[in-house]
């Protein structure tokens, strides 16, 4: 395929070379990556980072990559096979809009198709370059994604998908802080039940009461310390600062939910620890039986530009979200009732210093297309646009969304969305946003 590509780019005027991930790509003003399913050495995207990290960006003027992967999953049997999806549609969107200069693109293969017409339209993407930065061929015809507004019917006849008794288990990832939690309190008010929370923080339970417990805001629990003066450095003081929000936030989203009569368990628990994991969901289904829904809303923010972004900090970002959505997609019984997805805006319309996060909420969304074969009830990878009023948006990052004009969605209303969409949602991803700008 290399060599076709490489011959019709010769005769079309072009000094094409095929080079290896060891290779200098300085002098480039163009690259190709082929991700074909059939390739005997398995390259992903971590690869690919490392990859592209070596262009001169002052030079190149187009990075494509022609994937094979929708082919290939479109009748998959095996799940393990999902692990292929690596998320190039979030992160060659974010990386075009970093670089002004460069069209950076994604050209998805939906057909088996022979190296010479894979070649003919490679090289007719990089002649006529188009806005989107994917585009599928698929039934031997040119596809590009648009959203479909769509009204949810939540009156009437329609009945919630969702039936959950007091017995029911629900676990939720990243459930116990920001607006996963107050999404879920807000849910566990119409089904209470046993939720399982996860995440990396200790278990508040488990500490000693202090005089910090009551507090709720980070400036509160800052001053509080520098008056205190156990901690002498900014550093620190910001470090303990996060810690006790942390564990604040904890306590006060088990407390509301076990008010409201469900039963808490809270899981300190490294996601990216595949193996931990792994053997934590065997001991949910050894201990209750069930497991009868899923919220995946565990999620970090490391935002850099693409060129200051190092390897272990994209690692980071993308595993947060991708080890423990392998996981579950593996291990989740067919007879799940609903799998939700908390994905992002970022991996429709990619993000600048986001290429990493755009990434890891692709694979997100191509599974949960995927995973809706697979589980009985509903999978659902919901694109959300920024939050106001809790979760990782920082006061920072909230003046740069309204410097760029972009609406935040306020908690009551998302609240609201949120539980709606559970109860009758019925496709496999949706964006929801606050206006229509980003
Ligand atoms: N907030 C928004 O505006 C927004 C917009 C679009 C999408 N989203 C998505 O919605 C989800 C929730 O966002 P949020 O704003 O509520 O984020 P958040 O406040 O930063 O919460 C993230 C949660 O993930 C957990 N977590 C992070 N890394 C983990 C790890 N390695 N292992 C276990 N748990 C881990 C955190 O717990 P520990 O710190 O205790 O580990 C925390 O509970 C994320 O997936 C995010 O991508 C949010």
């Amino acid at each position: 395929m290399a060599i076709k590509i490489k011959h019709l780019f010769e005769q079309h005027g072009a000094i094409a070379d095929i080079v290896y991930p060891t290779g200098d790509l300085q002098s480039y003003q163009g690259l190709i990556i082929l991700n074909m399913f059939a390739a005997q050495k398995r390259v992903g995207i971590f690869d690919h980072f490392s990859l592209i990290k070596k262009l001169d960006f002052t030079l190149v003027k187009w990075v494509y990559l022609v994937s094979d992967t929708k082919l290939h999953l479109a009748e998959f049997t095996d799940i393990s096979l999902l692990r292929r999806y690596q998320g190039y549609p979030g992160f060659f969107k974010s990386l075009d809009r970093e670089y002004e200069n460069t069209k950076c693109r994604l050209i998805s293969l939906g057909n088996q198709m022979s190296a010479n017409e894979i070649a003919d339209i490679t090289l007719n993407e990089i002649l006529t370059p188009d806005q989107p930065s994917e585009v599928i061929y698929s039934d031997h015809k040119r596809h590009v994604m648009e959203l479909v507004p769509s009204q949810l019917i939540t009156t009437g006849l329609e009945e919630s998908h969702i039936k959950l008794t007091r017995e029911a288990v629900v676990l939720v990832l990243g459930g116990a802080q920001g607006i996963t939690s107050e999404l879920m309190i807000h849910f566990a008010k119409d089904y209470p039940c046993t939720y399982i929370l996860v995440g990396r923080s200790s278990d508040p339970r488990k500490a000693t009461p202090d005089n910090t417990d009551q507090m709720q805001t980070k400036d509160e629990i800052r001053n509080y310390l520098v008056k205190q003066g156990a901690f002498k450095k900014p550093a620190e003081i910001e470090q303990e600062t996060a810690r006790i929000y942390k564990n604040n936030q904890i306590m006060r989203t088990i407390t509301l939910m076990e008010a409201n009569g469900s039963t808490v368990v809270y899981k300190s628990l490294d996601l990216c620890d595949e193996a931990r994991l792994r053997s934590f969901m065997d001991d949910i289904y050894d201990i209750y039986g069930r497991l009868d829904g899923v919220v995946h809303g565990a999620g970090l923010l490391e935002d850099k530009l693409f060129h200051s972004k190092t390897s272990e900090s994209f690692g980071r970002v993308f595993d947060t979200k991708v080890t423990p959505l392998r996981v579950l997609a593996e291990q989740l019984r067919p007879e799940t009732q609903f799998v939700i997805l908390f994905s992002s805006i970022a991996s429709v319309y990619g993000n600048r210093g986001q290429t990493d996060y755009a990434a890891a909420n692709s694979v997100l969304d191509k599974y949960a297309w995927a995973l809706n074969k697979r589980i009985n009830g509903k999978v659902i990878s919901i694109n959300w646009g920024p939050w106001k009023g809790a979760g990782m948006v920082s006061p920072t990052l909230e003046k740069e969304y309204e410097r760029r004009g972009i609406a935040l969605i306020p908690l009551q209303d998302g609240r609201e969305i949120f539980l709606n969409e559970l109860k009758y949602g019925k496709e496999s991803q949706v964006l929801i946003m606050a206006g229509n700008n980003w």
